[in-house]
């Protein structure tokens, strides 16, 4: 249901930011993580997903990205990743913050994304930092290695403990501090720093609106709270802000 007061600042917003978690992308068939049967539910985050694992045990690391890069490949962007690819013609202003690595905001359509946890499809040397796609990396045989200086190749994606990547983050604070309506989308909201920016942007004025089927740690702070998956209501919610900026007119 959703209320006057966020439809009439779905009719003024100039300025809207979006952070997006695995939520959005469950319906396209990419599992989340903490949710029930989620990833990190059955695998150990630390042996998969950091510099200490990778160093450990690299064939194991690059076995479960080389089987995640293939089921990424597959899927496609549902309903919840299209329309927030029209909200970016609706607003003056619309940036995605996400924390998915799986690309289909940008499948979808969407050119705004700040992406704070990298990209499944990027690969880079860890010597030298000459960047591969998804399509050289998967046809080497054993633990993928750099053409021109040997060193070992990583995804590149942010592991547990590394710096989220500079310019994206930066980017993600202005977008969330100049946003009259903030999304949150899809996300527990359990990983730092990602999971401050909600409050932020609520703190800079923002109306907070979390769209999520369960209620999470930053519900309590949401001004509305939209429970439902997202690929049923971020069509409806892209409907309603269509209708009420035309009558606004
Ligand atoms: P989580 O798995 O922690 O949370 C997924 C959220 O999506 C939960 O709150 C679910 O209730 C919700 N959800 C499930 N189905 C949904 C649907 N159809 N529509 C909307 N919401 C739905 O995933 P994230 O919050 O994204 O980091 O996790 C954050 C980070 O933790 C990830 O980026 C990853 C992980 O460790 C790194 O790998 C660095």
């Amino acid at each position: 249901m959703i209320s006057e007061r966020l439809r009439n600042a779905l009719a003024r917003a100039r300025s809207v930011a979006a952070l997006t978690g695995a939520g959005i992308s469950a319906e396209s068939g990419v599992p989340t993580f903490r949710s029930k049967g989620g990833i990190w539910t059955k695998m150990r985050p630390e042996e998969l997903a950091s510099m200490d694992g990778f160093l450990r045990n690299p064939e194991l690391v690059w076995e479960w990205y080389g089987q995640r890069k293939r089921i990424m490949a597959e899927v496609q962007p549902n309903p919840g990743h299209r329309a927030l690819a029209h909200m970016e013609h609706l607003f003056p202003h619309f940036a995605i913050i996400t924390q998915n690595i799986d690309n289909l905001h940008q499948r979808s359509g969407s050119t705004v994304v700040h992406e704070l946890h990298g990209n499944i499809e990027r690969n880079y040397c860890m010597e030298c930092g000459i960047r591969y796609g998804n399509a050289e990396v998967l046809s080497m045989t054993g633990i993928p290695r750099c053409t021109a200086c040997g060193g070992p190749i990583r995804p590149d994606v942010v592991w547990f403990g590394e710096m989220l990547p500079m310019e994206e983050w930066n980017a993600a604070v202005r977008a969330a501090e100049s946003a009259d309506i903030f999304l949150s989308i899809g996300t527990s909201a359990a990983v730092q720093p990602a999971a401050s920016l909600p409050g932020l942007a609520k703190e800079a004025g923002a109306l907070l609106v979390e769209i999520n089927p369960e209620p999470t740690s930053i519900t309590s702070h949401a001004d509305e709270f939209l429970q439902g998956p997202a690929g049923t209501i971020l069509p409806e919610l892209y409907a309603l802000a269509v209708a009420a900026r035309k009558e606004s007119q």
